[in-house]
């Protein structure tokens, strides 16, 4: 039997994460929204790209929950994207109602599933499904730091004039402008990244990274970016259902390591068929761990806005 994702959200983000699960033949599709026909257009467009590109899967638009049931994987995009001049923080009321809904709704319909969640701001909207759905910490998982680390790469990429493909990098913290890009455990294919570049170009590089969302929400002025992020929440979903136990960061509840305790915050993890199966702590220097703080901070100040309002 074939496996089966919903993706909630039938926006840019979520139609081309349908689209790239079909194109990949990983699942069943199931794209849902509360906007009536434009699940059910998308998806019947996207079924009918099947006989081009030679894939054989099931793509099905709704508005009702009832169609998902038993998926393995839920990815939620669902909610506002930034527009010109909104922070990600800014989405936080509104997405918060969105997130929690959908989450409750998709878990009721589908008990067993493994959530993804891509909905910004990413780190506290992870927090806020876990919160409402009670799911244990391996089920909730949050895209961001393969969206992140393949900016790093593009532009490092740029900058060597090497494959993107032998660049190793770990970007971790918060999705947000505080984001900690490990430059020191970058590397391009074994040789570390301060012997290929000047300090300058590597902090213009970092820089460019963390705003790195912002620099699209310019350019596109009516929203945010979405190639990108469904390649990296496509990374995921694969690798949870072919079990590969690709090692990637992403963002998942921390009990302790790196000295956070009950946030959602971007780490190495193993992802696989149970989801998370593994949380990587690194050994980080003064700096860096400097850095992790003060983007814990900044997720942890919305963590609050939200508990104060519950
Ligand atoms: C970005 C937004 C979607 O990073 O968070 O592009």
């Amino acid at each position: 039997m074939r496996k089966k994702v919903t993706v909630i959200g039938a926006g840019n983000v979520g139609a081309n994460c349908a689209l790239r699960i079909a194109d990949k033949e990983l699942a069943d599709v199931v794209l849902l929204d509360i906007a009536e026909g434009i699940p059910q257009g998308k998806g019947l467009d996207i079924a009918q790209s099947g006989p081009v590109q030679g894939y054989d899967v099931s793509i099905v638009g709704t508005n009702d929950y009832a169609d998902t049931a038993n998926s393995d994987i839920v990815v939620i995009t669902a909610g506002i994207a930034r527009k010109p001049g909104m922070s990600r923080d800014d989405l936080l009321a509104i997405n918060n109602d969105v997130v929690r809904s959908a989450a409750v709704s998709a878990i009721q319909h589908s008990p067993n599933a493994i959530l993804i969640l891509v909905t910004n701001p990413l780190d506290v909207m992870c927090w806020a499904a876990w919160q409402a759905t009670g799911l244990p910490k391996n089920r909730v998982i949050g895209m961001a730091g393969v969206l992140d680390t393949a900016r790093f790469k593009t532009f490092l990429g740029e900058a060597l004039d090497v494959s993107v493909e032998n660049i190793s990098a770990l970007v971790l913290g918060g999705h947000g402008d505080t984001m900690v890009p490990i430059t020191r455990l970058t590397n391009v294919s074994g040789i570390p990244l301060s012997e290929l570049l000047p300090a300058e170009t590597i902090d213009a590089i970092v820089t460019r990274t963390q705003n790195g969302g912002a620099e699209i929400v310019k350019h596109l002025k009516t929203g945010s970016a979405y190639y990108a992020p469904s390649a990296a929440t496509v990374e995921m979903v694969e690798s949870i259902l072919k079990d590969k136990k690709k090692v990637l960061p992403c963002c998942a509840l921390l009990e302790g390591e790196y000295g956070i305790n009950g946030l959602f915050f971007g780490v190495p993890v193993k992802l696989g068929a149970s989801g998370i199966e593994k949380v990587y702590e690194v050994q980080l220097n003064d700096t860096e761990k400097a850095a992790m703080a003060k983007s814990a901070g900044a997720v942890q100040e919305m963590v609050d806005v939200l508990k104060a309002k519950a």
